[in-house]
């Protein structure tokens, strides 16, 4: 007989035909009622036990965690809140738990604690809401650039280049740790490496996604990121997903469009696939609030927000623009800012970012035409000579959610800003290449996967949005 899941089961009309499944035991009460979940939807279902024609020692192992096999017709349900059930003729216990060592309990854990268990914390509710809207949104995530006409490239995990400048990286290194070998000058020799030289996991697939770009015309990247940034937030991790389109002969503007028109798409993908992940999230968000300050609590609900980000016109505004709006905010003149705003130049840190989007404009913001000095190498210099082309895209609640810009597509303006950065033209050669031979105009950006996901899930810890967090002195599991 065929395994149905227990979201198929809840979908059908009760028949009183015997069905058969598989799943893990979240509740057993009253050596009766089995709330059973396989993991294919938030919903348990509900089976009934005849305790009275089955043995007292296989009640017994019948325990929270345990996993079952259980075999008995489908009837319409006696109780609340569910429209079907399954009258249990035959039960096999597949695999034991142990109630007094399975560190799930039925009742609420703490995120913390569920960290430390990260191997168990999808048979949560909240764990498998979020892994489920995940994987959704991976999938909506391909879906809009497959229909777009885009290719999907995959860029190299292991490289050679930094692309982002900000030696943030990952050695990669086969080299004796104790006795590497040395050149002349007491430097570790890594042409005797397995590479041939420094090798480091990759910041960014952008570089070679240009490669791409300016040959198939239209190409993203969807892939694993690394950052050995020390920076222990709830916004951080060191290896981190990205997606990263980039475009042929698309300007600034038209990149904008692009992240716009692909925000909306997978958020509204989600909440015509998702609708009882995205409930239960926002039960638990409400819940959440109510222990709150009132000040902390959220103004809309979750769907409320994805909904406004939907309905909404991203506004967009120039550096320029927000640095003024900034400086002349309250809490920059009440001195509530960490950093204070006082000239044009400076970083945004994300209490500015996270003030325009939710205090100043309300909606998502795109800000655009940086200080080129605070930016990468690659992006495109404005007539101004001193901005360039990038834009960042801030959400509320989150704060970056989007890097991107136009490329510097001119062979000699590029050159000129490597050697004032001193990066070495012959570590980037190929990338200068694409400036000699049929340069043209481009522009991409990266999203980070998993504030997309924090920000559709309502998660407010970035560790709480992928399956094994990996961040500064933690790479359990
Ligand atoms: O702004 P970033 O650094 O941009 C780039 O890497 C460009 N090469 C992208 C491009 O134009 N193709 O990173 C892009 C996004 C950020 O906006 C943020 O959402 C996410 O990646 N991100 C991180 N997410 C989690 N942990 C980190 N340490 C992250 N660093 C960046
Ligand atoms: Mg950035």
């Amino acid at each position: 007989m065929k395994i149905s899941s227990v979201a198929e089961l809840l979908q059908s009309t009760p028949d009183q035909m015997d069905v058969e499944l598989k799943g893990w035991v979240r509740t057993f009460r009253a050596n009766r009622f089995i709330a059973l979940n396989d993991g294919s939807t938030i919903n348990n279902i509900q089976c009934v036990v005849d305790f009275e024609n089955t043995d007292e020692s296989l009640l017994k192992r019948i325990t929270t965690g345990a996993a079952i096999h259980v075999k008995g017709p489908l009837v319409e349900s006696q109780g609340r809140g569910q429209s079907v059930e399954v009258l249990v003729k035959d039960i096999e216990i597949l695999g034991d738990s142990d109630p007094e060592t399975y560190p799930i309990q039925p009742k609420k854990h703490s995120f913390e604690f569920l960290r430390e268990n990260a191997h168990l914390r999808t048979r949560t509710n909240t764990f498998s809401a979020v892994m489920r809207l995940r994987s959704s949104l991976a999938f909506a995530i391909h879906d809009y650039f497959i229909k777009n006409g885009y290719y999907y490239m995959h860029t190299p995990i292991i490289t050679g280049s930094d692309a982002e400048g900000a030696g943030e990286m990952f050695r990669v290194t086969t080299l004796d740790d104790k006795n590497p070998p040395l050149t002349d000058g007491g430097e570790v020799d890594y042409s005797e490496d397995f590479f041939g030289k420094e090798s480091n996991l990759t910041v960014s697939g952008q570089l070679e996604a240009e490669t791409f770009a300016l040959s198939l015309g239209k190409v993203y990247t969807f892939g694993p990121t690394f950052r050995a940034e020390n920076s222990n937030t709830s916004r951080h991790l060191a290896e981190f997903w990205m997606i990263e389109p980039e475009v042929a002969f698309m300007d600034l503007a038209g990149n904008m469009d692009l992240a716009e028109d692909f925000l909306k798409y997978v958020l509204n993908y989600v909440m015509e696939h998702n609708p009882d992940d995205l409930d239960f999230l926002e039960q638990r968000q409400q819940q959440e609030d109510k222990t709150k300050p009132q000040a902390e609590r959220n103004e809309m609900t979750l769907t409320e927000k994805l909904r406004f980000v939907i309905d909404n016109q991203f506004v967009r505004v120039t550096y320029t623009e927000a640095i003024d709006i900034l400086r002349n905010s309250k809490p920059n003149k009440k001195k509530k800012f960490n950093y204070l705003i006082d000239s044009w130049g400076a970083d945004l840190q994300s209490e500015h970012e996270r003030f325009l989007v939710e205090k100043h404009f309300k909606r998502p913001v795109i800000l655009f035409d940086y200080p080129a000095d605070i930016k990468a190498f690659y992006m495109r210099l404005n007539e101004d000579g001193k901005t360039v082309r990038a834009m960042d895209i801030l959400f509320p609640g989150i704060g970056e959610i989007v890097g991107g810009s136009q490329r510097e597509e001119r062979l000699e303006v590029l050159k000129e800003k490597m050697s004032a950065l001193e990066i070495p033209e012959e570590e980037l050669w190929w990338y200068l290449d694409l400036r000699r031979f049929g340069t043209a105009i481009h522009s991409g950006f990266g999203l980070g996967f998993e504030r997309l996901v924090m920000f559709v899930t309502g998660m407010s810890n970035i560790r709480d949005v992928i399956p094994y967090p990996r961040t500064p002195q933690n790479a359990e599991f």
